[in-house]
């Protein structure tokens, strides 16, 4: 069986997570190298994982020919540099949200892209490959619910995570970028339609260290399409259950409601009444997500195939957070021609 052969820049959270699926759970390919700028981290995990070699510098990993594809899966303010140098070197590309940071980067990245003809670029938005969405995705589509009305799209960080989001806040870009931005992509995703107008709300409410690198813990973005979509944002890190994702669609002939994750099908009733436990984190509730996203993306890599979630989704995904962040300073709503 062919193989793919992948080099995962970046072993953090997320980055050990793919790369773990990619060396145990994904048979069409193979763990070929790790990279990370902490040294020690990146040999630990190829001790861990079983890859062949690893390296501090991506650079150097990207000159290896017997490298087909990179996992981009470093600090999201990295990825402009990183896409741009995979494609430079002609590999396959999985890159973690958001891709850019700033509008020029997502020109450098759409040049950079035009440079690297036949090969697959895929971006993180794993919701997409979680099957809850892609059942909701499907009845919208078949028109179970009528014609859609509203969407609303929620994201809640547990609160108990703090102290990571002030490590890892300073390189991500802030709530919209890095968070919202999976929203933003997930309800233009089911409006089926470009944003025209935005408002957005927010500040921080509990989580006042943000301010030292200018962020906010909590937001909600209105926003409508121009198919008359309506759709509502609603990101916090102040999850008090756990990871508190969920999504609300409104049709003409009925609503669907992708519920939060429970991590089992046990209810404990007692004095307190009844609950079921919450999914603690994101690596948790999506965790069967992340290994089909990377699936699919080795899949169309090995056939050569265009990816369904490219840099062009990505980049409506990472405007859409420019609007947001934009209305938001500017205390005004925006439209999409301005
Ligand atoms: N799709 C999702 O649900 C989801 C969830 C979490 C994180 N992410 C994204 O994944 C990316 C990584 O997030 P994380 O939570 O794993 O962060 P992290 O801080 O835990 O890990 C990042 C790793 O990248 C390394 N790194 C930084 N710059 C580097 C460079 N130039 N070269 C090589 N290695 C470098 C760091 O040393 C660290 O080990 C971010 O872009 C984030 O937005 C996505």
């Amino acid at each position: 069986m062919k193989k793919l052969r992948i080099g995962c820049i970046g072993v953090g959270r997320l980055g050990y997570q793919h790369a773990e699926n990619v060396a145990y759970r994904i048979p069409n390919a193979e763990l070929a190298a790790v990279c990370d700028i902490n040294m020690d981290r990146a040999e630990e995990a190829a001790r861990q994982l079983g890859a062949a070699e690893y390296y501090g510098d991506y650079n150097e990993m990207l000159e290896k020919s017997d490298i087909d594809a990179v996992m981009i899966t470093n600090t999201s303010s990295e990825h402009c540099a990183c896409i741009k140098a995979a494609c430079a070197a002609h590999k396959h590309i999985y890159c973690e949200k958001p891709t850019g940071l700033t509008i020029e980067e997502l020109d450098e990245i759409d040049k950079a892209v035009e440079t690297n003809p036949g090969r697959t670029i895929q971006v993180g938005f794993m919701r997409r490959f979680d099957r809850s969405y892609q059942d909701a995705k499907r009845r919208v589509d078949s028109g179970d619910i009528g014609k859609i009305i509203k969407i609303r799209s929620i994201t809640r960080d547990p609160a108990c995570q703090r102290e990571d989001y002030v490590r890892f806040g300073p390189g991500a870009g802030g709530m919209f970028f890095d968070m919202s931005v999976h929203d933003f992509d997930l309800v233009r995703w089911f409006a089926g339609g470009e944003v025209k107008s935005m408002y957005a709300i927010g500040g921080i409410y509990e989580f006042t260290e943000f301010e030292a690198f200018n962020d906010i813990d909590n937001c909600s973005v209105l926003m409508q399409f121009d198919n008359g979509v309506m759709a509502e944002v609603e990101g916090s890190k102040q999850g008090v259950c756990g990871y508190d994702v969920w999504m609300e669609i409104v049709g003409t002939k009925g609503t669907l409601l992708v519920n939060s994750g429970t991590t089992s099908y046990v209810t404990q009733k007692d004095e307190y009444g009844m609950r079921n436990e919450c999914q603690p984190w994101f690596r948790e509730r999506f965790e069967e997500a992340y290994l089909r996203e990377v699936a699919a993306f080795v899949d169309k890599a090995l056939t050569g195939e265009a990816s369904g979630v490219d840099t062009g989704d990505a980049r409506k995904a990472v405007e859409m957070a420019f609007m947001a962040q934009k209305s938001y300073d500017d205390g005004k709503i925006m439209c999409a021609q301005q």
